[in-house]
């Protein structure tokens, strides 16, 4: 069984795709921490971000894991835990970039299908429906205003101890939806068999509800 959620940033998608992955005793994957540990790495080796092909080189010694430790997953490059290192604002200010390399795609793509194809997933993103799972048994493409999202991400780095101003959050989040939906490669887009909900005004109780309405249909 695969399910999709992808949207555009911070309207929820990993929140919702972890509680959904929970209550069906499904793996979660979230493929943007895997942009995000990639643009850690190149930051780490003061790469330029459009350096592909030294991307690329670092990306072959450097493998991308994920793993639960205390019912949390954490996600590492090579052995060092990065889960906290790859929100900070310099990577999700640079991901967009690196996320538009032909190469560092296809890599990823190609691990998140083996992710897929051994464990019934829920899988978030930008291009699961379009192009990592386009058999994907439930596609969900989650919006919301731009206003809320960015109130939303505010709070969520308050509790990370990030404290960048809300108007910078929506200047980000505007940019970064901008450069995802143009980029040349799978770039940021609704499947036409996906279901879109918006979560505009609602909880996540009530969100999680509404998904779990269109999986049951399905299973
Ligand atoms: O989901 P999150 O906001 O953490 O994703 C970070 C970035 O990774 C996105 O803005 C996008 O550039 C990239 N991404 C992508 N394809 C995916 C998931 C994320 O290009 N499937």
């Amino acid at each position: 069984m695969q399910i999709a959620i992808d949207g555009p940033a911070s309207a929820g998608k990993s929140t919702i795709a972890k509680i959904i992955a929970q209550k069906l005793n499904y793996v979660y994957t979230d493929t943007g921490a895997m942009y995000r540990a990639v643009t850690l790495l190149a930051q780490q080796h003061q790469l330029a971000y459009d350096d592909e092909a030294q991307i690329v080189q670092l990306m072959s010694q450097t493998p991308i894991s994920f793993r639960v430790l205390a019912g949390q997953q954490h996600i590492f490059l090579g052995t060092q835990d990065v889960t906290t290192a790859i929100r900070l604002p310099a990577i999700s200010r640079n991901v967009s970039q690196v996320a538009a390399l032909k190469k560092v795609r296809e890599i990823l793509v190609q691990q998140q299908q083996k992710i897929a194809q051994d464990a019934n997933v829920v899988m978030d993103g930008r291009d699961i429906g379009t192009v990592v799972l386009p058999q994907a048994d439930v596609k969900i493409f989650l919006i919301a205003s731009v206003a809320e999202r960015a109130q939303r991400r505010y709070r969520e780095n308050l509790t990370r101890g990030i404290t960048t101003s809300l108007s910078a959050l929506q200047a980000e989040i505007k940019t970064r939806d901008y450069k995802d939906s143009h980029r040349t490669i799978s770039p940021l887009r609704k499947a036409s068999d996906a279901i879109e909900v918006d979560t505009t005004g609602l909880n996540i109780a009530q969100v999680v509800t509404k998904v779990m309405e269109i999986i049951q249909q399905k299973l």
